[in-house]
């Protein structure tokens, strides 16, 4: 099976710590290095999931460490760190604090690895993804943020759970920014094939977009203390798999547009393929008048952050 020399997780926290272990069990990478900088924190997870390999059999070497010198020749990083959400907050209000975590990390990951693909995971992620690229200043195919694969996943649970169908069998996509406007497609939802909107009434999809919407939010609440892992990692080594093992996976992530979907010089979520390289290309696919301008939306929400982003010092 393929894998890559070294991916460097960022912030040892539930995502990454979570994220190290779905990476290493796949055996994705010789070394997986997971970074933070609470000191004890990232050595602690990264033995404790090294002490699993014996019973799982996997052979990645798992480290932990404080220093930003482990990126040296990383070939992917996933960017991790940053505050979560508490209840009550959205993920706007993290902005001005996460963006100050990444710059260093940016400028870290731009001196000892200039060759990485990048995903950016930190909320607001499409802001952060794009200031991440800016600090860098990658070419935008290697740096793309993670949001859609999660926002589909929790999509097709909930059609899967109304349909009893199991789950891998409905697909479909939720495009837009990583927030309360983002745009399930309803239109490209299909089950085994079969058109979704020919399977459920319109009042119960338009039930499951609103609880999609706020299905992080949903979580957030139960948990009082942080914000979603399981189903973040797991849409988080998706992709990293579709790098390493270079499988040109046609999935929604928040990429870098340059004219396509009528937008440019923004992060937002939409179909790319996903490969060794990165993003390979954007898909554009047809919106209906109601889904064109529920996007528009979704990107003047991003642009408003970005604003934002634009007038902090330093
Ligand atoms: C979520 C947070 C992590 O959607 O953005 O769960």
């Amino acid at each position: 099976m393929t894998a890559v020399n070294k991916i460097v997780v960022l912030g040892a926290g539930n995502v990454g710590g979570s994220l190290a272990q779905r990476l290493a069990e796949a055996d994705l990478a010789h070394e997986v290095v997971l970074v933070d900088i609470i000191d004890g924190l990232p050595q602690g997870k990264a033995l404790d999931i090294q002490e699993s390999a014996p019973i799982l059999g996997f052979s990645t070497r798992v480290v932990g460490t404080t220093s930003l010198d482990a990126l040296d020749g990383a070939d992917v990083v996933v960017e991790t760190a940053g505050l979560a959400r508490k209840p009550g907050m959205s993920r706007s209000d993290l902005l001005e604090k996460n963006a100050s975590i990444l710059k260093g990390h940016a400028e870290a990951v731009k001196a000892r690895a200039p060759q990485a693909v990048v995903v950016v995971v930190t909320n607001p992620v499409d802001v952060m993804t794009y200031y991440f690229r800016q600090v860098t200043g990658f070419s935008p195919s290697h740096v793309f943020g993670e949001s859609g694969t999660l926002d589909t996943a929790r999509f097709r649970t909930f059609v899967a759970d109304a349909l009893h169908v199991a789950p891998r069998d409905v697909t479909g996509f939720v495009l837009g920014t990583h927030g309360d406007t983002m745009v399930p497609l309803l239109s490209l939802t299909s089950v085994g094939g079969v058109p979704l909107t020919t399977l459920l009434p319109s009042h119960r999809l338009a039930e499951i977009v609103q609880r999609t919407r706020s299905g992080g939010g949903e979580i957030v609440n139960l948990l009082k203390t942080g914000s979603a892992f399981y189903a973040p990692s797991a849409s988080q080594a998706e992709l990293v798999r579709a790098v390493v093992r270079n499988e040109h996976r046609l999935v929604p992530v928040s990429a870098y547009l340059s004219g396509e979907f009528g937008e440019r010089d923004v992060y937002i979520g939409v179909p790319a393929v996903i490969g060794r390289a990165g993003v390979e290309r954007v898909v554009e696919v047809a919106l209906s008048p109601e889904e064109q301008a529920a996007f528009r939306g979704s990107v003047e929400a991003v642009r408003a952050d970005l604003n934002v982003l634009a007038r902090m010092p330093g």
